[in-house]
């Protein structure tokens, strides 16, 4: 992950400055739906070299779930020892930015104490499963809406996983653990919780029959947990997740998909899979939403602190940026029953910049130009004969380009873009400060963008010394706002020794190119482009 290089300029700031506040938020559509849109997190926010952790969780979360410091051997260091110290600040947190919390997770056979492994006699294990339930659920009651009671009690041919607590006490210390919390803490809602149950399978329909058992008995049960633990390739329709989940709806159980993350799968090229990982996330919360379930929790929200970090399984990237499968959350929340646009075009609509504070300003008109000027490349290639460039044309400060990425036998990167040098009027950019380079960009894909600065001089262009930094981007045309320090390394090219100050302090050059490489075939696309502006 990158950390934001402005500290290096004594100067507080924040890389979820990057992207541009997209109205609305995860958050407050959410909440105009009434479900929770919820994310699990690690005590990050306390940290103040992680400040984004924090400012992106209250700004797109109505609840909070703990990844970890509310299972049994976080708060528990010896029988009868608990500590509160962590989960308590977490609570806090929430309470502080009105998110509610969901409990996880009083009864699991994973991260238990090791002294409770060592058990043999039946009633100590009872007494002690009852202390742990009963101690937590009352400590955290009036705070915690719902509680994972039970976590994982079934294995994925459907009986039921020998346990510590199944092997000393058999069946019956489902009931039991649900009765408990309930006498515990009547006003939290009480679920079951388990993963590879998003579709209709053995081990799901275990599930059903065991909460169907338990309903039928007057076992306070309120509710099931999706875990969702899934990659790329799951298929909410060969899954028969909507049917799935409806018949746990049809036995008055509320559903949650609890623990939501995405691996990216396969070998196709980044952006492909970044897409395929958006289907994915959108597919499951419109399933959820169509079965009318009661909250969507994702299993953290930044790449950069998941469990499963390797595949990039979340909807922000390690940099706090959203990914395509943010968007796709987005469009969900926004209209759960229509198809999400992830590769057919849509309209450009270019969107009008405030030039108070701008430096220099691309326009498609030099002599309109303000403060700066533009001279838009009517062609670009990243190395001739990758690309092949169909049409650009320029019109209301959108340049548009539509082109053909072949990929190149040997070559270690392919691009079709455009360039636009600007030539800022004599004026210097002054990067000590803050400066931000905004511009608005869209692609007729779900892809990523490389775009890349670079100074006047030759031997720097050739070297290949300037920053670049990529930005995930969708079919809208959006605006970014990029703090310049963030481009990185700042030193890309030591040997040549130029700085960012250095480069920008010169007449620029901004590209942006499709990074896309298919493996085989051609590429099309198109690349939108409106305004470009440095501020201060
Ligand atoms: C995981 C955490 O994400 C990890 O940090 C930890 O090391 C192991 O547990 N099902 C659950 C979660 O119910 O509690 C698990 O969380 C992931 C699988």
């Amino acid at each position: 992950m990158v950390k934001s290089i402005l500290t290096v300029f004594g100067l507080a700031a924040s890389a979820v400055l990057t992207w541009a506040q997209t109205t609305p938020t995860l958050r407050n559509l959410a909440d105009a739906r009434g479900v929770y849109m919820g994310a699990a997190v690690a005590p990050i926010f306390y940290d103040s070299t992680e400040p984004d952790y924090g400012i992106v969780l209250a700004r797109e979360y109505n609840m909070l779930v703990a990844e970890n410091i509310m299972k049994w051997s976080s708060l528990s260091s010896g029988r009868g020892k608990f500590s509160f110290a962590a989960a308590d600040a977490m609570v806090a947190f929430a309470e502080k930015h009105k998110q509610a919390v969901r409990g996880h997770v009083l009864v699991w056979h994973e991260q238990v104490p090791s002294w409770v492994l060592t058990i043999k006699d039946k009633d100590e294990m009872r007494a002690v499963l009852k202390e742990q339930v009963q101690t937590v659920a009352k400590h955290f009651k009036g705070k915690v809406f719902a509680w994972d009671v039970l976590n994982e009690a079934i294995l994925e041919d459907g009986s039921f996983r020998k346990t510590p607590f199944y092997n000393l006490l058999g069946e019956s210390f489902i009931a039991d653990v649900f009765r408990w919390a309930r006498e515990a803490d009547p006003t939290a809602k009480l679920f079951y919780n388990d993963y590879n149950t998003d579709g209709i399978n053995p081990k799901s329909i275990a599930v059903y029959e065991m909460v169907k058992k338990l309903k039928a008995q007057g076992v306070p049960i309120d509710g099931v947990g999706f875990q969702a633990h899934v990659d790329s390739n799951f298929n909410v329709v060969q899954q028969r997740s909507l049917e799935n989940l409806q018949r746990f709806r049809n036995l008055g159980l509320e559903v949650q998909m609890t623990e939501v993350d995405v691996l990216l799968a396969g070998n196709a090229p980044k952006a492909e899979r970044l897409v395929a990982q958006a289907k994915v996330y959108g597919d499951l919360l419109r399933t959820c939403l169509a079965v009318k379930c009661t909250a969507f929790i994702t299993w953290g929200f930044t790449d950069a602190f998941s469990w499963r970090a390797a595949n990039s399984p979340l909807p922000f990237d390690s940099d706090y940026q959203p990914k395509p499968a943010y968007f796709a959350l987005l469009e969900v929340l926004k209209n759960p029953t229509a198809p999400i646009p992830t590769t057919t075009p849509v309209a450009i609509t270019p969107v009008a910049t405030t030039a108070t504070l701008e430096f220099a300003r691309f326009t498609t008109d030099a002599s309109k130009s303000v403060q700066g000027g533009a001279i838009v490349k009517t062609e670009y290639s990243e190395k001739a004969g990758d690309s092949k460039v169909e049409s650009l044309t320029v019109a209301n400060g959108v340049i548009n380009v539509k082109y053909k990425l072949t990929k190149q036998a040997g070559s270690s990167f392919a691009g079709a873009g455009v360039g636009i040098n600007a030539v800022p009027d004599g004026k210097t950019i002054n990067a000590q400060g803050y400066t931000v380079l905004r511009l608005q960009v869209g692609s007729t894909q779900a892809t990523s963008l490389r775009i890349r600065i670079s100074g006047s001089e030759q031997a720097v262009i050739n070297a290949g010394c300037y920053p670049v930094v990529f930005l995930d981007v969708n079919p809208e045309l959006k605006t970014y706002s990029i703090p310049l320090e963030k481009f990185a390394p700042p030193s890309y090219c030591a040997a040549n020794g130029r700085t960012l100050a250095q480069i920008i302090n010169s007449v620029f050059i901004i590209e942006v190119v499709d990074e896309g490489i298919p493996n085989t075939g051609v590429r099309q696309g198109e690349i939108n482009v409106g305004t470009i502006e440095f501020v201060r």
